[in-house]
C-alpha cells in the first residue's frame, strides 16, 4: 500500500462518515458511536483505510517467519497464529530459504537495521494482499501483533468464534513507546489471586502493551510465596487473607511458571516482599523477627498494625537475605522490590539503616532494587528505582540521579473508587473516574523531576476490597488502559476526547474476552 492509496481510501472513509453524520435523527438523542477502528495505546503514527484494500483473515491464514528466524521470533509468530486461528494448535510457518512472502499471509520479520524502532517499536503494514510486521527486536514484533489484533474485529478475541472471516482494514502504523517501564501491580496479599487469574491479567496487560507486572507478594494479612528455608511463612500465613476470603500461596515452581508465562508476553515480573513494615503475616509465623519475640495478633482486616521487623537485630538480615535469595533463584529477575512504605514505630535512622543494609543484600544477589517513595530518604544508589505513590520523598532520588516510577495515588491507584457509589474500592486518595486516571501529565507531576528521570508509569491495584478475579477486573478496566496509554503514547498522541472515543471502541473487545470492565459513563461503549 502506498501512502497515496491509503490516503485516497482514507478520504473516501471520511466522506462516508461525514455523510452518516449529516443524516437527521429524530427521537431521543442518538447514541454516540465509537470509532470503528481504534488502537489503545494510541500509536505514534497510524493511517487506516477501510474499504476495498482490506485484508481478509480466515482461520487458515498463515503467519510466516523467515527461514532463519530465531525460535523467539517463531514463538511470537505462533502467538499470532493462535490469536487469529482461535486455536492453540496453530503455529507459525517458516518460509523455505530464498522464498518470498506468499500472498494472503501475515509475515513477522526482524530487521536489526531499523534501530529507530528501538527495543519495542514496530512497523505494521496491512495491504489487501499481505500483512507485514517489522521490528528491530522480538518485543517489537509482539507489540505489532497487539496492534494488528486491535485492527481485527472483537470476535477475534472469543475462543468459540471459529468459522469466521475477519476483515482488517488497510493500514500503516509506525510506533515506538514513550517510557521503558509500563507497569501494573497486583496485590495478591490482602486477597489471593490463583495463578491462572494472574496469567489472565498478564494476557490483558499484553493487549495494552504493558511490560511490567509488579506482584505484591506479602503484607500484614498474608504471605503468598513459598520460602523453603522459612516454611512457616506459608504454612501459617499462606492461608490467611482479609476476612474469611479464600487464601493460598504460590509454590516456587508456580511462581517460576508465572514469571515464564509473563516473559512469553514480554512482561517482566517485579516481585515485592514489603518490609520492614506491612509484615505482620511474617511476624505471626516467626515471632523472633520482632524485637519482643512475641507473636502479634493475626491481622485480617483493612489497614495494618504498626509492627515491624526488629531492624536493629543482626539476625533478621538472615531472614531478609534468605527471602530475596530464594525468590531471585526461583525465577531470576532483573528487579526486586523491597517495599519500604508506611513504616511506623522506627526512628528515621533505624529505617534508613534497614533500607541501606537491605540494598547491599539485593546488590549482592544481583537484581536492581526498587522501593516505594519513602526509601529515597536513605542513602541508596542511583541504580535503585524509586516508586512515587503519595507525598513521599521520590524527588530526592531524582536529585541523586536515580530513576523514578510514577504511581501517583490520585490518578494511578486502581483501587480507588470510580465515584461515590462504586461498591468496591477505597477513597483515601480521592475518587478516580476515567478522566482523572487519564488526564494528567507525568512530567508536570513532581516539581524538578524531568522526563529523563522518569523510567515510566505503573498502576497499582491494591486488593483490600477485591475478592474475586471479577472484582480485580472491574477496578482495573478501563482505567489500566488509560495509564497504559500515558506510558506508551507520546504527549502529542494523547488527549482525553480522542481517548474517550477510542476506549469506547474497546468495549466489545473486553466483552468478548469476558472482562468484567466498568461501563463508566461518558464513554461511547461498543458492545
Ligand atoms: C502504598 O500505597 N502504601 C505504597
Amino acid at each position: 500500500m502506498t501512502h497515496r492509496i491509503a490516503q485516497r481510501s482514507l478520504a473516501v472513509a471520511v466522506l462516508l462518515v461525514a455523510a452518516c453524520r449529516s443524516t437527521p435523527r429524530t427521537g431521543p438523542a442518538a447514541a454516540e458511536r465509537p470509532p470503528a477502528y481504534a488502537i489503545v495505546p494510541n500509536p505514534t503514527t497510524i493511517e487506516i483505510a477501510p474499504g476495498r484494500d482490506s485484508f481478509l483473515v480466515t482461520p487458515r491464514t498463515p503467519v510466516v517467519v523467515d527461514a532463519d528466524a530465531s525460535s523467539e521470533v517463531e514463538a511470537v509468530g505462533t502467538y499470532a497464529a493462535q490469536l487469529i486461528a482461535s486455536r492453540f494448535g496453530a503455529t507459525a510457518q517458516r518460509l523455505a530459504a530464498g522464498t518470498t512472502q506468499p500472498d494472503s499471509s501475515i509475515a513477522l520479520r526482524l530487521d536489526p537495521t531499523r534501530a529507530n524502532l528501538g527495543a519495542e517499536g514496530y512497523e505494521l503494514t496491512v495491504r489487501r494482499t499481505q500483512v507485514q510486521i517489522v521490528a528491530a527486536q522480538p518485543a517489537g514484533l509482539f507489540y505489532g501483533v497487539q496492534t494488528m489484533r486491535q485492527l481485527l474485529p472483537p470476535s477475534v478475541e472469543h475462543i468459540a468464534s471459529y468459522t469466521r472471516r475477519l476483515v482488517m482494514p488497510a493500514a500503516h502504523v509506525v510506533d515506538v513507546p514513550r517510557f521503558e517501564w509500563r507497569g501494573g501491580m497486583l496485590d495478591v496479599a490482602r486477597h489471593f489471586l490463583p495463578a491462572q487469574d494472574v496469567k489472565r491479567f498478564i494476557d490483558l496487560y499484553a493487549l495494552y502493551k504493558l511490560n511490567r507486572l509488579h506482584l505484591h507478594l506479602a503484607d500484614d494479612q498474608g504471605w503468598r510465596i513459598e520460602i523453603k528455608s522459612w516454611p512457616n511463612l506459608t504454612a501459617v500465613s499462606g492461608n490467611t487473607a482479609i476476612g474469611d476470603a479464600p487464601a493460598g500461596f504460590y509454590t516456587q515452581e508456580q511462581y517460576a511458571d508465572i514469571v515464564a508465562y509473563a516473559r512469553s508476553r514480554y512482561i517482566t515480573v517485579v516481585p515485592e516482599i514489603d518490609m520492614p513494615g506491612h509484615i505482620n503475616a511474617a511476624l505471626v509465623a516467626y515471632p523472633d523477627l520482632r524485637c519482643n519475640r512475641t507473636a502479634p495478633e493475626l491481622f485480617t482486616r483493612v489497614g495494618g498494625p504498626p509492627n515491624t521487623l526488629c531492624v536493629t537485630r543482626d539476625s533478621i538480615y538472615n531472614f531478609v537475605s534468605d527471602v530475596i535469595r530464594e525468590i531471585s533463584s526461583a525465577a531470576p529477575a532483573p528487579y526486586y522490590h523491597i517495599g519500604g512504605d508506611e513504616v511506623a514505630g522506627l526512628t528515621k535512622e533505624q529505617y534508613r539503616g534497614f533500607v541501606e543494609r537491605t540494598q547491599s543484600i539485593v546488590d549482592r544477589i544481583g537484581p536492581r532494587m526498587v522501593g516505594w517513595g519513602e526509601i529515597a530518604t536513605a542513602n541508596i544508589s542511583p541504580r535503585a528505582i524509586v516508586q512515587h505513590w503519595n507525598r513521599d520523598s521520590s524527588e530526592m532520588h531524582a536529585q541523586r540521579g536515580g530513576k523514578l516510577i510514577l504511581s501517583p495515588g490520585p490518578h494511578a491507584y486502581l483501587d480507588m473508587k470510580y465515584d461515590s457509589v462504586t461498591v468496591l474500592g477505597l477513597r483515601w486518595a480521592g475518587l478516580i473516574d476515567l478522566h482523572t486516571a487519564y488526564d494528567w501529565n507525568p512530567t508536570a507531576l513532581l516539581p524538578g523531576v524531568a522526563e529523563s528521570s522518569i523510567l515510566g508509569l505503573e498502576a497499582p491495584l491494591w486488593a483490600e476490597t477485591l475478592v474475586t478475579r471479577q472484582d480485580y477486573e472491574y477496578m482495573a478496566f478501563p482505567r489500566l488502559a488509560a495509564i497504559a496509554e500515558l506510558a506508551w503514547s507520546a504527549p502529542g498522541r494523547t488527549g482525553w476526547e480522542d481517548f474517550r472515543r477510542r476506549i469506547g471502541a474497546q468495549g466489545a473487545r473486553l466483552a468478548a474476552l469476558g472482562v468484567n470492565f466498568a461501563r463508566v459513563p461518558g464513554v461511547p461503549w461498543s458492545w
